[in-house]
């Protein structure tokens, strides 16, 4: 995976195969603490235990008949490479989370990639599900909920292409220090 916004863009994909109806994406980044952290926590049916703990393991089945892909072990592995981990959370019929940090400052840390692109194709794809995006640099927070441009546009459907591109425009905006 090149950067984090890929990470991000999969494993809210995971959320939404999971049938999750909202999904909550936090993005920190402590230059003090030179920590870069992320957790993404949905409503989806949950992850059985028996499968939790094979979830960050890619060899678990060989691919053709594999029962869990790649996506959380990559993001285990880009994790580990810049002196972090994850962790993996789930109770079944409730829900998700999946929390991972970074040393920001590492070396061989992914970098952000373009956060404003993934949260976009995220919500124009998935116009059924609703997101909350916070991130945070330094204490200073974004805050983006579609639940609040969902109340404001009334009838317009949040992925009519003009609210798409809106939307795009404001996360590229709010987001461009976010690295
Ligand atoms: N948020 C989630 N809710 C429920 N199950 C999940 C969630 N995230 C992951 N899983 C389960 O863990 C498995 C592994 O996820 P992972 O992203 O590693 O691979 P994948 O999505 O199956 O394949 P790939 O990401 O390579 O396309 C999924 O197939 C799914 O069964
Ligand atoms: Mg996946």
């Amino acid at each position: 995976m090149e950067d984090i916004s890929l990470h991000i863009l999969d494993v809210a994909e995971n959320s939404v195969a999971a049938g999750a109806t909202l999904i909550t994406i936090a993005l920190r980044v402590d230059t003090v603490q030179d920590l870069l952290e992320l957790d993404i926590e949905d409503n989806g049916r949950g992850i059985p235990p028996e499968l939790l703990g094979q979830v960050l393991n890619p060899f678990y089945t060989t691919r053709s008949t594999r029962k869990v892909g790649m996506g959380l072990s990559l993001l285990a592995q880009s994790a580990r490479e810049a002196d972090g981990d994850i962790s993996v959370r789930s109770a079944l019929g409730k829900g998700t989370r999946i929390s991972v940090h970074f040393r920001h400052s590492h070396i061989d840390r992914k970098p952000m990639g373009n956060l404003a692109d993934t949260f976009s194709v995220l919500i124009a794809g998935n116009p059924a599900v609703d997101f909350v995006i916070t991130c945070t640099r330094n204490g200073e927070e974004f805050l983006f909920d579609t639940r609040e441009i969902r109340t404001e546009l009334e009838d317009v459907p949040l992925n009519a292409p003009d609210v798409i591109a809106a939307v795009r425009d404001h996360l590229s905006t709010s987001l461009a220090d976010m690295k």
